[in-house]
């Protein structure tokens, strides 16, 4: 009987070993092949607190309401003409296209004669919302904006003369015109038109977006921990609003000199002083839109972060003043991914 029962008592210490042993080695494969399996829930309080706060970021409407559509078409048009170019070679669509996140994915993108542009390039899409336009914002309105890169003599390299003397050649630019302006082909019309199309690249129903309407699985934990993480490191601070950026300008390098660290300082880097003159607005830039963020690297108006992993570094040591550790980065990155939106209906 005692032989019996030591027996027994070792059968089920064995049993219980080896169970163990297996569910151990199936947690830990899961824990290592499934990332968000290490993440627990972002606790209840965040998402009670998001419920309160949610101000911060606001969804993009689904249209923009009273744009003209004939507006639209011909400033389509114009957005893909390369004749607004001095050489007939480059369009507007040659640095934003729009299959490509409104970028061209280069660190500084080529204007004619093979120059490279001085900083670069922001996308178009959403930048209706933005409360300026270009980098230093020294454009106030998009119809002002579009004169910037025609007369850019390493963008466009052209002027109004020459564009309109170009148009007013092609015989369905002349009835396209006269049948919206009164005035016909006029630089102002040209501005009005293609601000209109420029106004209608909008990119609703992110995921995130969706997130923000109510759709409480449209992000995973995963991702909301990410946005937890941006609210509280502080991101929001900058980044905030219905475009997520594009609402107010800050200095690149808050609690640390980024230039001093990058070094070779141009006039591209002086931001809103080039404007104002004012030495408080010395690097100081319109604090970019993340709509979207995962289609436009490389990233910073120097276009030198060539992931987002990198950019998100950098904000948290010149933003912030803090090293954000590996897997707040890769958290506030897959929160990020969610930002990218439709445009006319498709995932951009
Ligand atoms: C050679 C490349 C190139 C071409 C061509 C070009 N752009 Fe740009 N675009 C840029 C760069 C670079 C900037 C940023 C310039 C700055 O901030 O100083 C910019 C900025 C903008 C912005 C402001 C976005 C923001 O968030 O501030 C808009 C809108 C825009 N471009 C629309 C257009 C339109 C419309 C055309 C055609 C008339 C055009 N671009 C032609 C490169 C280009
Ligand atoms: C103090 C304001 C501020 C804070 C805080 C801040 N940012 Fe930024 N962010 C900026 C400015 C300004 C830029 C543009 C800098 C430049 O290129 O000159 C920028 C650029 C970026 C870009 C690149 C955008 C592009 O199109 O190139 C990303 C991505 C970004 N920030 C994410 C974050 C994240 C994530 C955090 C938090 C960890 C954060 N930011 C904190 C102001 C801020």
């Amino acid at each position: 009987m005692e032989f019996k029962n030591k027996f027994y008592l070792r059968l089920t210490d064995r049993t219980t070993a080896i169970l163990l042993a297996y569910f151990g080695a199936i947690v830990l494969l899961a824990w290592v092949l499934w990332p968000e399996y290490r993440q627990p829930s972002p606790p209840k309080k965040y998402l009670a607190d998001f419920s309160v706060s949610s101000g911060a970021i606001s969804p993009l409407p689904d249209t923009i309401p009273d744009l003209d559509s004939r507006k639209i078409t011909l400033g389509k048009m114009l957005f893909h003409e390369p004749r607004l170019s001095h050489d007939n070679t480059i369009a507007c669509s040659s640095c934003h296209q729009l299959e490509h996140g409104g970028v061209d994915g280069t660190k500084l993108s080529g204007g004619i004669k093979g120059q490279l542009a001085q900083i670069n390039t922001p996308t178009v899409y959403n930048s209706v919302f933005n409360f300026r336009q270009f980098w230093n914002g020294r454009a106030a309105t998009l119809q002002e904006q579009v004169a910037g890169p025609i007369h850019n003599p390493v963008e466009m390299g052209s002027n109004w003369n020459e564009v309109i003397a170009k148009l007013k050649h092609d015989p369905a630019y002349v009835t396209i015109f006269n049948k919206i302006y009164s005035s016909g082909i006029t630089p102002e019309n040209i501005a009005d038109s293609i601000a209109t199309f420029v106004s209608s690249l909008i990119t609703p129903n992110s995921r995130f977006d969706k997130f923000l309407k109510g759709d409480a699985h449209a992000i995973t934990p995963y991702e909301l921990s990410g946005y937890v993480n941006f609210k509280n490191y502080g991101c929001i601070s900058c980044h905030q609003g219905i475009n997520i950026g594009g609402n107010l300008y800050e200095k690149l390098g808050v609690m640390r000199d980024y230039f001093k660290d990058r070094g070779n300082v141009t006039d591209a880097d002086l931001g809103h002083y080039s404007i104002t003159g004012n030495p408080e607005d010395l690097h100081k830039f319109k604090v970019p839109s993340l709509r979207n963020i995962a289609l436009t690297a490389p990233y910073l108006h120097d276009g030198t972060a060539r992931n987002l992993e990198q950019v998100v570094l950098i904000m948290g040591k010149y933003q912030l003043g803090i090293a954000i550790p590996a897997e707040d980065v890769a958290k506030i990155v897959a929160f990020l991914r969610t930002l990218t939106g439709e445009y006319d209906g498709r995932p951009l």
